[in-house]
């Protein structure tokens, strides 16, 4: 019997790579820092029944319309904006994410970029490499408290309640804005619900968990910078699309708020004359949330294995949208 076709979009580690090549005829794009081009993407899925891509892949109407016997779509990350879910879905095409394995893994980073940016971590430390150390002084490269402090966490899904136990251990209070409310999880973890202003007024530092839609585009504008204090910390591991880059610039440079700490941006990889970069207080990672070796590999075992769960007649283990054929 013919065997099933499918793709990768990178160079991924040899055991996933040869567990799908196992049961399957698997190309691969070989590059491991660079994504696909377009056209090849185009090219490659025309005979295709499995995809495996990550974020960094644009998964639109044309790349489905373009794979007439594609069955699964597997991302290599949680959040799946990159793939256009309704065309799939009316193709009868599942598409698959991994969350779960990367939970704690990503609530880590986000605290150790809190404490990073409240801290002044990076500039410190390259305040002491450029030679500028002269003295110990009173109020040198002072940052902000984080115990005791206010956490507002903007989304209460899998991570967002990871980042409240970090929280709690540093004696934080923790506040939340979830679009629906979770009662049974504010009475085990000690947590406030609060509508969103409320929130961005009270808290000292907020932190954004939320998947990205065009729902929450520039959730995080003008008029919300302007509603927290100026002492706020925010936070962002989420999507760089929640926030309006250019209304936190303002807001950062001119002290309606205090730091900023993003593993995320707007446009992916960050543009190196991106204004936030001349700023002192803005930390900026490359979107390593997921970023430990065994979560790595736990994300591309999974998004294998969804591969050959659907392409071998089963169920997806963690689907997004149902088989809508
Ligand atoms: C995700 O999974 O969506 C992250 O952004 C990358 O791990």
């Amino acid at each position: 019997m013919e065997k099933k076709k499918i793709y990768i979009t990178r160079k991924l580690p040899q055991a996933i790579y040869t567990k799908l090549a196992d049961e399957f005829e698997v190309k691969m794009w070989d590059k491991e820092d660079q994504p696909v081009p377009r056209e090849i993407l185009m090219e490659e899925v025309k005979e295709i029944d499995g995809l495996f891509c990550l974020l960094t892949e644009t998964i639109d109407r044309e790349v489905i319309e373009n794979a007439p016997r594609l069955k699964v779509i597997a991302n290599m990350a949680v959040g799946y904006n990159n793939i256009d879910i309704d065309t799939a879905t009316e193709k009868g095409i599942v598409v698959t994410n991994t969350p779960g394995v990367l939970t704690e893994t990503t609530a880590d980073l986000t605290f150790a970029l809190l404490m990073a940016t409240a801290r002044r971590v990076i500039e410190a430390s390259d305040y002491l490499r450029n030679g500028e150390w002269k003295t110990w002084s009173p109020m040198q490269l002072t940052g902000q408290d984080i115990h005791g402090a206010t956490l507002g966490i903007i989304g209460m899904g899998r991570i967002g309640q990871a980042l409240v136990k970090r929280a709690k251990g540093f004696d934080m209070n923790v506040a939340y804005y979830n679009r629906s409310r979770k009662p049974e999880i504010e009475e085990e973890m000690g947590i406030r619900y609060m509508g969103l202003e409320e929130l961005l007024q009270q808290s000292d530092y907020v932190s954004l968990l939320i998947p990205y839609s065009p729902a929450v585009h520039h959730l995080i504008g003008k008029k919300e910078l302007s509603l927290m204090k100026q002492s706020a910390i925010l936070i962002n591991t989420a999507r760089g699309g929640i926030v309006d880059e250019s209304a936190l610039f303002n807001a950062l440079k001119t002290g309606e708020i205090w730091a900023a700490g993003l593993d995320v941006f707007e446009v992916e990889p960050m543009l190196l004359d991106s204004p936030l970069l001349t700023l002192p207080n803005v930390v900026t990672l490359p979107h390593i949330g997921s970023a430990s070796e065994k979560t790595r590999l736990k994300m591309a075992d999974l998004a294998a294995e969804n591969i050959i769960h659907v392409l071998n007649g089963g169920a997806p283990i963690t689907a997004v949208n149902g088989r809508a054929k």
